[in-house]
């Protein structure tokens, strides 16, 4: 490692400490874990101040950026302006999920190859989760492991995916079958990138902001509440701070365990209904955080049924949640069919089922193997909310 970490990171603490006198919203989250430490800076027209963040870790080394087309498209020319007299090259990757695969880390890592790359380049995964995932995997595998430095540029990858080291990509049988644990050295988060997001997009971001609000923290969960017309509007301060307190949540989680063991799981609420609706929809009618909405409420439902929550608790849950949607119609979704699924899922892994449930907003707890009439009625009762409608229901999604 041509710098060392620890002087590194104090070179950028001292940056970031001169930054924020200059300018009071920039926020910078460490993260700890036993594989490396690195910061997270959260900087509205971080972009274009690039290099002063990347050029202390990168020094005089080569840059491969790993960036999915449509995210250069709109944000590119920022970075490209940011990264001044750095070496860099931009590889070629046209991003989505179907382009999530094994071939295309060899193409990436041949490209490499041909410019050149050796042990000492860092990679820059610049876009969404999937560049994130591509990119961060490429950088595990090349040459048995190179620096990776995350840019990302959705809100889904900003407060979940760029943070936790978790790289990887598709099988045809399944999401997210092959990967690697690999932590970036820095991640570097630019909130005015997410001015160019698609609104759906955006939305989709927001239901895990919310959900780390209602796993970890009653304050994050309230500006949720009470700021959803500045949040809807992208206002950059406030997106600065709910950025970097959801960051914070799964920086502490992650430092405590980062290999998805018992606290790790909290992160997954909402998520065994949320992902059993994505299957049994195909993955063509709902973003992945739209259904986490879904599944944030259901499981609500089944903590109160347990007697876990109190109704108001619920529904106060449900109503902030609900503020963030429409989602896509749910017509035709039977319960039974996404219980299958998750008792399914328990069979292939052999494990049992785990569901995180909200005890009040703010704390959750992990129980195992509930009752599977009790999940189907908690199903149900989420299926039944109309905050799906024929006049707003998003279109399918088409990928995959
Ligand atoms: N590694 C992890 O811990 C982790 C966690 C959650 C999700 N994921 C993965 O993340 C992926 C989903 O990520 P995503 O929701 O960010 O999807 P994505 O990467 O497909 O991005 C969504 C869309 O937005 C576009 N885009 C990106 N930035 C933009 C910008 N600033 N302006 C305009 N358009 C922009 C992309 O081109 C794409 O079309 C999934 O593959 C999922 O498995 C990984
Ligand atoms: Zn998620």
């Amino acid at each position: 490692m041509p710098f060392p970490r620890q002087g590194q990171r104090r070179l950028l603490e001292a940056e970031c400490v001169i930054r924020a006198w200059y300018k009071k919203t920039m926020q910078r989250v460490p993260v700890t874990t036993p594989n490396g430490d690195y910061d997270v800076v959260i900087d509205s027209g971080g972009l274009e101040r690039a290099a002063e963040y990347i050029g202390p870790i990168v020094g005089d080394r080569r840059i491969f950026i790993v960036a999915d087309e449509q995210a250069w498209r709109h944000q590119g020319a920022r970075l490209e302006q940011g990264l001044g007299g750095l070496d860099w090259t931009r590889l070629s990757y046209p991003g989505g999920e179907e382009r999530k695969r094994l071939a295309e880390v060899e193409r990436l890592c041949d490209q490499m190859f041909a410019a050149g790359a050796d042990r000492s380049a860092c990679v820059i995964a610049f876009g969404g989760g999937i560049a994130g995932d591509v990119g961060g995997f490429v950088a595990a595998s090349y040459m048995r492991g190179v620096d990776v430095i995350q840019v990302p540029t959705t809100l889904l990858a900003q407060v979940d995916a760029a943070v936790g080291g978790k790289t990887g990509v598709n099988l045809a049988e399944g999401k997210n079958l092959i990967g690697a644990f690999h932590q970036p050295r820095l991640v570097l988060m630019d909130p005015l990138t997410l001015r160019t997001l698609p609104d759906r997009e955006y939305r989709a971001g927001l239901f895990e902001v919310v959900k780390h609000g209602i796993i970890r923290s009653r304050s994050l969960f309230d500006s949720m509440t009470n700021e959803r017309d500045r949040i809807l509007a992208r206002d950059a301060e406030l997106l600065e701070a709910i950025i970097s307190e959801s960051v914070a949540i799964k920086a502490a989680v992650v430092a405590r365990d980062e290999k998805e063991g018992g606290l790790r799981r909290i992160l997954n609420y909402g998520h065994t209904l949320g992902h059993a609706l994505e299957a049994e929809t195909g993955y063509r009618r709902l973003l992945h955080g739209e259904a986490v909405g879904f599944g944030m409420i259901a499981a609500a439902f089944l903590a109160e049924s347990l007697d876990m929550i109190s109704t108001e608790q619920r529904e106060a849950l449900e109503r902030t949640i609900v503020s963030y949607g429409p989602i896509p119609l749910l017509e035709g979704i039977k319960p039974e069919n996404l219980v299958a699924r998750i008792s399914g899922d328990k069979k292939t892994i052999g494990g049992k089922i785990h569901f995180v449930l909200p005890v009040e907003i703010g704390k959750v707890e992990v129980i195992r193997d509930p009752n599977l009439n009790l999940v189907a009625d908690a199903a149900r009762k989420a299926l039944d909310l109309s905050w799906t409608s024929a006049k707003e229901s998003p279109q399918p999604v088409v990928s995959t």
